[in-house]
């Protein structure tokens, strides 16, 4: 939520501030600023809406400078409009300031600056810091803002400059993630390291409650007395060219053709085909034993992200023999969770920044149990705040939408259940070896799975006239019923219900008719012949299905009449009794995330940038 990013060094920054809002953007885009020292003042350029309003502005009345902030902003206080864009001044205009996050008592400091005279102009939250820091300045940016910051009750990732010091940028944070990016001869600030891959690798993840101080030369760090902060540089292996389209017209597509890479990068030098193992030691032993511990399994996660946890108490009963439930990270604090002793918490975030997954963490940490994260983010707040963290490789992930960050989370806890399975004793060496066989497999059949998407284009054609969809899968199945009717409601603003094939019967069967197109996920498996019953049901009152099956099935195309469309993946088949369709899953998405994208495509939406939405959602 918000995206933000500084620079400092001998170029020119209004260019390297643009492109890494650019990278940002899918952080929000309902404004976007940048403001830069020229001469002897600060220049600010604003505009609503996408950043190419801003690049407009800028191409009419360009700056330059040699230190700079920019900032793409998803509003939480104050419509999205050029005054409410950051970055924000105080009033003599020589201070500006870019916020995420929330500042929750800026009212009662509102109400103190107002009777001091300051006159506020913008309808945000964020306009009380520039006031409240210009209030304290006396020469120094980094003491007036760890003095602000003291009084500041909420949660923000803060980056000043004043034309005073125009040497310096100067940042604080509790909450949302800011990193430093150490180039040659410059420094950085940004909201995530993806902004600032094109410039360096080297980066500094900023503790909270300190304030960070970059020169071109110097990144120091200080707590909130001034004391030096030791701090620990890491280097960051992602590509750049990673977080390019690569020739895709959307980031979504690339990133769901991208899915059997990531899979297998998840999967690569974690399993041993010939023992049946899973090698998790790059953990550490600490995780490891807390991992062997566990006699139940507490998924946390928002969203896909939940999606996968919902997957992932398939693996973990029918696979590990351990039990396990999922939770909204948003819900679990409000209930007074029982969290037994032997709960491990698995707390699943793509970004690693879920203000509500973290806060869940929390939660669950201070009633006794273990936290292991499950992130895509090396070095992201999940990752410092879990007992261990087991990482996904799906690369940087842009588009809003996830989907190669979700296929990639469920092989991750596929890696997982496997490895407790063994731990336990749950299954066999042989059990063991053939469901790595079958995963090891996984990514190919994806590879297969995908030749569908022509075949989904052309469905496309008439399905996006519809205004309601009815998604129903049953077992491991279900999950992918949910995450297929989220990827089509969150790009394509249609409406979409995941159910359970079964319920159907008890309620969302009045709403069957031949404008309602349902969704049925049917591959070969313990629920087929309920699910291919609940078909005919929906047939029998005109309905129009949308089946996923496997290649060869031709049973189902007898139930099905010349109105309904079929979409064939291949089955992924496990030789593990019981439990033969366990992994489909992988495949069984891949045909939904492409009819969410050619419906909003044919809905003329926008793909990558969805309308109020942000990828990384760091606010309660
Ligand atoms: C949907 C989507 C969201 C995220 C959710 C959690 O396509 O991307 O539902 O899954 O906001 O985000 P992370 O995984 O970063 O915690």
């Amino acid at each position: 939520m918000c995206g933000i990013v500084g620079y400092v060094g001998p170029r020119d920054a209004t260019p390297i501030l643009v492109d890494g809002l650019r990278r940002l953007e899918y952080r929000g885009y309902d404004s976007a600023g940048v403001a830069v020292i020229a001469g002897n003042g600060i220049e600010r350029r604003r505009a609503p809406g996408k950043l190419r309003n801003l690049e407009a502005v800028l191409e009419t009345s360009p700056v330059s400078g040699h230190i700079g902030v920019g900032h793409t902003r998803w509003a939480t206080h104050g419509r999205p409009s050029e005054e409410n864009a950051h970055p924000h001044s105080d009033v003599s205009g020589r201070l500006v300031v870019v916020h995420n996050g929330i500042i929750e008592n800026y009212l009662e400091l509102k109400e103190r600056l107002v009777a001091q005279g300051v006159v506020f102009e913008t309808e945000t939250d964020t306009e009380v810091v520039a006031h409240l820091v210009a209030s304290y300045y006396e020469g120094s940016l980094e003491q007036a803002t760890a003095r602000a910051a003291g009084e500041l009750r909420g949660i923000y990732s803060l980056v000043l400059m004043h034309a005073g010091e125009p040497d310096r940028l100067v940042a604080t944070r509790l909450g949302p993630p800011l990193v430093v990016g150490i180039g040659e001869d410059a420094h950085f600030f940004a909201s995530d390291v993806q902004a600032l891959l094109a410039h360096t690798r080297r980066f500094v993840f900023i503790p909270e409650r300190t304030i960070a101080v970059i020169q071109a030369g110097s990144l120091r760090i200080v707590d909130a007395q001034g004391k030096p902060e030791p701090f620990r540089e890491e280097t960051i292996l992602w590509d750049p060219v990673q977080a390019e389209k690569g020739g895709y017209r959307h980031f979504m597509l690339k990133e769901i053709h991208e899915q059997p890479r990531a899979v297998r990068d998840t999967l690569l030098g974690r399993m041993s085909l010939d023992t049946g193992d899973v090698h998790l030691e790059e953990m550490g032993p600490q995780a490891l034993a807390v991992i062997e511990k566990a006699e139940r399994i507490q998924f946390l996660a928002c969203g896909t992200s939940w999606h996968a946890g919902l997957v992932g108490q398939f693996f973990m009963e029918q696979l590990a023999g351990v039990p396990a439930s999922t939770d909204y990270a948003s819900e679990f604090r409000y209930r007074d969770p029982v969290v037994s002793k032997g709960t491990l918490v698995v707390a699943i975030s793509q970004s690693g920044e879920t203000a509500d997954t973290l806060a869940a963490m929390r939660e669950a940490r201070s009633r006794g149990a273990s936290v292991l994260a499950i992130t895509n983010v090396a070095g992201s707040q999940v990752t410092r705040e879990a007992d261990g963290a087991l990482l996904t490789h799906a690369g940087p992930e842009i588009g809003v939408a996830s989907t190669k960050a979700f296929t990639a989370q469920v092989a991750a806890i596929a890696l997982l259940a496997v490895f407790l399975g063994r731990r336990k004793g749950a299954l066999s060496a042989a059990a063991g070896r053939n469901l790595l066989a079958s995963l090891a497999r996984v990514p190919q059949l994806m590879d297969h799975a995908l030749s569908c998407a022509g075949l989904v284009e052309e469905m496309s054609r008439s399905l996006f006239k519809a205004t309601d969809f009815l998604f129903l899968g049953r077992g491991v199945q279900y999950p992918i019923a949910l995450e297929g009717a989220l990827k089509l409601k969150e790009i394509s603003y249609i409406h979409a219900e995941g159910y359970p094939a079964g319920e159907m019967k008890h309620g969302p069967i009045a709403l069957i008719d031949e404008s309602l197109p349902v969704v049925a996920l049917i591959p070969r498996g313990r629920g087929y012949d309920k699910i291919l019953s609940n078909v005919q049901e929906v047939k029998a009152r005109g309905g129009r299905v949308v089946a996923v099956i496997n290649v060869g099935d031709d049973h189902v195309r007898k139930v099905l009449g010349k109105d309904d469309w079929i979409i064939e993946v291949p089955g992924v088949e496990v030789d593990v009794l019981g439990v033969s369709e366990i992994f489909s899953p992988f495949v069984t998405v891949i045909p939904l995330q492409l009819l969410a994208y050619h419906v909003a495509l044919r809905a003329g939406r926008d793909v990558d940038q969805p309308r109020n939405l942000a990828k990384s959602v760091t606010v309660e």
